[in-house]
């Protein structure tokens, strides 16, 4: 499978590319600190359900332009679109980190810019829990330098 490093179905193959290099160049597991993996939600108006990650991992609803990531006891609903200039962000599962693919901006798993063009944080959506799901609603982002106080309680505790 070739390693589609430019476009937004290259980001979804990014990772099953980086399994792919890291078996070949024979890395272990442990690099890999989050996988990537495609999902669907359940869509109701403006809210979108999604199954409540049980492990740490990046998970991508190319429909919904959703990003759910559960790290470090928190799961996240964040944008794949990039707040700079509306690119797609892809996960980088060897460097454990989110790199935009236009100007390669780059961001923490929880969404954290650090180092790019970027001007914020990866944008995130408010989330909910309700059971063994997390409830994401879609018609409204938090943008880290317009609500910091929002962007930094979107989160779900887990
Ligand atoms: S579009 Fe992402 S850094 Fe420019």
């Amino acid at each position: 499978m070739p390693c589609d490093r430019t476009s937004r179905r290259g980001f979804l193959q990014q990772g099953a590319c980086g399994m792919f290099t890291m078996a070949a160049l024979g890395l272990p597991g442990s690099v890999s600190a989050l996988p990537v993996t495609e999902i669907e939600a359940q869509a109701s108006g403006g809210e979108r359900r999604y199954p409540l990650p049980t492990v740490d991992g990046v998970s991508i609803d190319r429909q919904a332009q959703v990003i759910i990531v559960r790290h470090a006891g928190k799961v996240y609903a964040m944008s794949l679109v990039c707040p700079h200039e509306n690119a797609a962000v892809r996960w980088l599962p060897r460097d454990g980190r989110f790199q935009c693919s236009k100007h390669t901006s780059r961001y923490t798993p929880e969404g954290t810019f650090t180092s790019g063009r970027a001007t914020r944080h990866m944008d995130r959506f408010p989330v909910r829990r309700d059971g063994a799901q997390v409830v994401v609603s879609v018609d409204r982002v938090f943008q880290s330098d317009r609500n910091p106080e929002g962007w930094t309680a979107a989160a779900v505790v887990v």
